[in-house]
């Protein structure tokens, strides 16, 4: 069938070799037709569309006066081949060393150049007005573009405006600049779309204009509001590169870019559009994503061990409240950052990577994305407010000694802090924002708005907030005890728990803390690769972290899983518990513990008897 049609447009071909201008009318028509009858098998082929923007350049070259059919008939043909469906063609033409796009750009500047009367044209993807002016020009053309050409006293001139909103899937994104040997190498292969870290971010618009303008404004809409780097207003040249071409700035300048609008001045008129740098390389977007991904599984993982330690050795070390207090924040913190993660994966598998295809307009899903955000909101939120609670019970326990809460109330206030001000705050968050799409990012991944409300610093603010009074808890809880001890109406057991939380707070708050400093900072910087790599590596071993520092980092949960025995008033004994712990978390004992719980809650009877050897122990590391 393909054999057929390049056989017909090739039949055109031969045909048109003796085309005179009355026969270009007639002939356009039945092109139109034909690509129309079979457009979707010439979209798939190359070949068919190289010769199309042939024979394109060929009616271009003998006609000269253009009617409003030929142009329509000529219109229709090239939208059939510069939609979505014809990106991969494209691709492959452009990545060989091969102008026909120029070239098509090029035939349509001469074909509207020979048009006559006043009309406009509207294709499925092409807008074309034509229209007179006198001394200035004022005009939104469409939604897409404007141009506005002051005080020039030349009266009576044609404008001819032609917008093509998807021609960024055919012109190639090379700029002045490129290094065109890449392209001239034999050894690359066509469908290896030459990497360049342009995208042509607005509709391209041809203006003819049968006057010399010296000055015009253009202003553009962004076609992805999210890129914001490096714009630049740039035309087509089609004598760079050796007739090649490429996108040339000479002439133009950049004036702003506010409110998804980008404006230029020109001193004059040809193809334009704006070309703008993707924020990150596309090859360091897909390295991110490995490691985020590999790190969000070590951290599910990591936070499904540390739940499952948690839930064996949970009868042995609660038995006072501040312990009990401890493990509750603790497995707390562990499940917000376990939800808060699959929720993650959850808005990822619902936002295909919007980086992969940076030139397309793309939207999330709005309410499944809205779903996810929110529960992401909560649950990270959540982490934080009880790592909160766990720095007040620290406070509570160290500063406030002599005052004593039931263990009832020492879980309500841990719970409405823990997850009732998240509620509070995500709750506040999506009732304000949700109803102006300022929630989430419309065109990114499932996560709270940056670019236009700033909603995330409903999450950093609070985030940063309990940070700072962690860490002030911190010092202050240390002044304390290096003036006064733990304090000697604590039991010694409890001493072993204040430790073990000075220690978790001490060092996870900071740890929490960079990683959604290193957060904000690839919203303020986004090209900054050094950052978004800390931010993915911190950010998906959270969980580890919790593992590590939260359970582990517990002598006498290592213990307990370890199946140590210390022998109380035996010095060397601790010695050896004290080397162990911190040494190794062996994997063997980990399935010795797996293995039977009868033989671990046997030591765990056996540590309870013991513990304060191992507390003892816990002292001297
Ligand atoms: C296109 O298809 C229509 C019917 O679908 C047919 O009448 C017409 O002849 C076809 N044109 C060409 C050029 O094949
Ligand atoms: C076009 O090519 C793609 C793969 O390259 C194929 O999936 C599709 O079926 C083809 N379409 C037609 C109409 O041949
Ligand atoms: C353009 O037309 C002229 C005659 O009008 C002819 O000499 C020339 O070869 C044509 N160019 C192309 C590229 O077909
Ligand atoms: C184009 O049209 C003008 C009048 O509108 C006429 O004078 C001129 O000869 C035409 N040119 C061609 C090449 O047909
Ligand atoms: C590019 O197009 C021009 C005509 O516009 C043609 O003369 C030239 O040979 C083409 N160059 C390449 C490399 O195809
Ligand atoms: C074409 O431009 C003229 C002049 O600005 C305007 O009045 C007219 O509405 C436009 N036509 C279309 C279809 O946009
Ligand atoms: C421009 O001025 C001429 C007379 O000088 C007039 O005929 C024409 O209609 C005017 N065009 C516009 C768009 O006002
Ligand atoms: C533009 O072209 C029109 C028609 O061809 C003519 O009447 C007008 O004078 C030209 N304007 C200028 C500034 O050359
Ligand atoms: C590519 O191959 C052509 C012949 O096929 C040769 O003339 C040209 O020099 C080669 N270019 C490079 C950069 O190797
Ligand atoms: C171009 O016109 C704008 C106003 O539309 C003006 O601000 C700017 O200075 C002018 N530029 C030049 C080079 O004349
Ligand atoms: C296109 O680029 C060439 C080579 O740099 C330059 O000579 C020419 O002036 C440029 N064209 C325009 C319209 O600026
Ligand atoms: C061409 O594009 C590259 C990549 O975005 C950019 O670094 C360079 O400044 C651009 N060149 C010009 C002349 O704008």
């Amino acid at each position: 069938m393909l054999i057929t049609i390049c056989f017909c447009v090739f039949i055109f071909f031969i045909l048109f070799q003796d085309l005179n201008v009355k026969d270009v009318p007639n002939f356009v028509a039945k092109l139109s037709e034909t690509v129309k009858n079979d457009s979707n098998k010439i979209t798939n082929s190359s070949a068919t569309i190289s010769t199309i923007v042939n024979i394109l350049n060929n009616i271009a070259n003998v006609s000269g006066n253009v009617s409003e059919t030929v142009i329509k008939d000529v219109l229709n043909t090239v939208d059939l081949i510069i939609g979505d469906n014809v990106k991969h063609s494209w691709e492959f033409l452009n990545g060989k060393n091969n102008n026909a796009s120029s070239q098509l750009l090029g035939s349509l500047e001469t074909l509207t150049s020979g048009l006559g009367d006043i009309f406009s044209i509207e294709t499925h993807s092409i807008i074309l007005n034509r229209t007179t002016f006198n001394n200035s020009f004022n005009n939104n053309l469409n939604s897409n573009f404007s141009i506005e050409i002051p005080n020039t006293n030349i009266f009576n001139v044609f404008i001819t405006t032609v917008t093509f909103p998807t021609l960024y899937y055919v012109m190639p994104t090379r700029n002045s600049t490129f290094d065109i040997s890449v392209i001239n190498n034999n050894n690359t292969n066509g469908n290896e779309a030459v990497e360049i870290n342009n995208v042509i971010n607005a509709a391209v618009v041809l203006v003819k204009i049968n006057a010399t303008i010296p000055n015009v404004t253009l202003s553009y809409r962004k076609l992805n509001s999210s890129l914001s780097q490096n714009p630049q207003c740039v035309f087509w040249n089609f004598t760079l590169f050796n007739d090649l071409g490429a996108w040339d700035d000479k002439g133009c300048t950049f004036v702003s870019d506010e409110n998804d609008k980008v404006t230029c001045h020109c001193n004059h008129l040809t193809s334009f559009s704006i070309l703008m740098s993707t924020d990150i390389p596309l090859q360091f977007v897909k390295v991110l994503d490995v490691i985020t991904y590999i790190g969000v599984g070590i951290s599910l993982a990591s936070l499904v061990i540390c739940l499952m330690i948690e839930g064996c050795v949970w009868k042995a070390i609660t038995r006072n409240s501040t312990a009990l207090m401890r493990h509750v924040s603790i497995i707390n913190t562990a499940l917000s950052l376990l939800i808060a993660d699959i929720c993650f994966i959850i808005g990822a598998a619902i936002s295909k990577n919007p980086s992969e295809n940076p030139e397309k307009n793309y939207k999330v899903p709005f309410g499944p994305c809205t779903t996810a955000t929110f529960f992401m909101h909560f649950f990270y939120l959540a982490l934080f407010f009880w790592m909160l609670v766990s720095a007040l019970l620290l406070f509570y326990r160290t500063v406030m000694i002599f005052s004593h809460m039931p263990k009832s109330t020492m879980l309500a206030i841990g719970f409405s802090i823990g997850y009732g001000c998240p509620l509070i705050i995500a709750v506040i968050t999506v009732a304000v924002t949700a109803s102006g799409n300022g929630y989430i990012r419309e065109n990114e991944t499932c996560w709270l708005n940056w670019n236009t409300t700033k909603t995330l610093l409903a999450f950093v603010i609070p985030a940063l907030t309990i940070v700072v009074i962690n860490i002030l808890i911190v010092i202050v809880v240390l002044f304390r005890i290096m003036r006064t001890g733990v304090g000697d109406t604590a039991q010694r057991d409890e001493k072993h728990t204040l430790v073990v939380i000075i220690r978790c707070v001490a060092i996870l708050t900071p740890l929490f803390g960079l990683t959604w400093s290193l957060g904000v900072g690839t919203m303020l910087s986004p090209t900054t690769l050094g950052i978004h790599i800390a931010f993915a590596f911190f950010n998906s071993l959270q969980g580890f972290f919790i593992l590590v520092f939260g359970t582990l980092f517990d002598s006498k949960i290592r213990a307990i899983l370890s199946g140590q025995v210390a022998t109380p008033n035996t010095s060397s004994n601790i010695t050896r518990i004290t080397s162990h712990d911190i040494s190794t978390f062996r994997g063997m004992d980990l399935i010795n513990w797996l293995r039977g719980r009868q033989y671990i809650y046997h030591i765990s009877e056996a540590v309870n008897s013991s513990h304060s050897a191992a507390c003892e122990s816990f002292m001297h590391v």
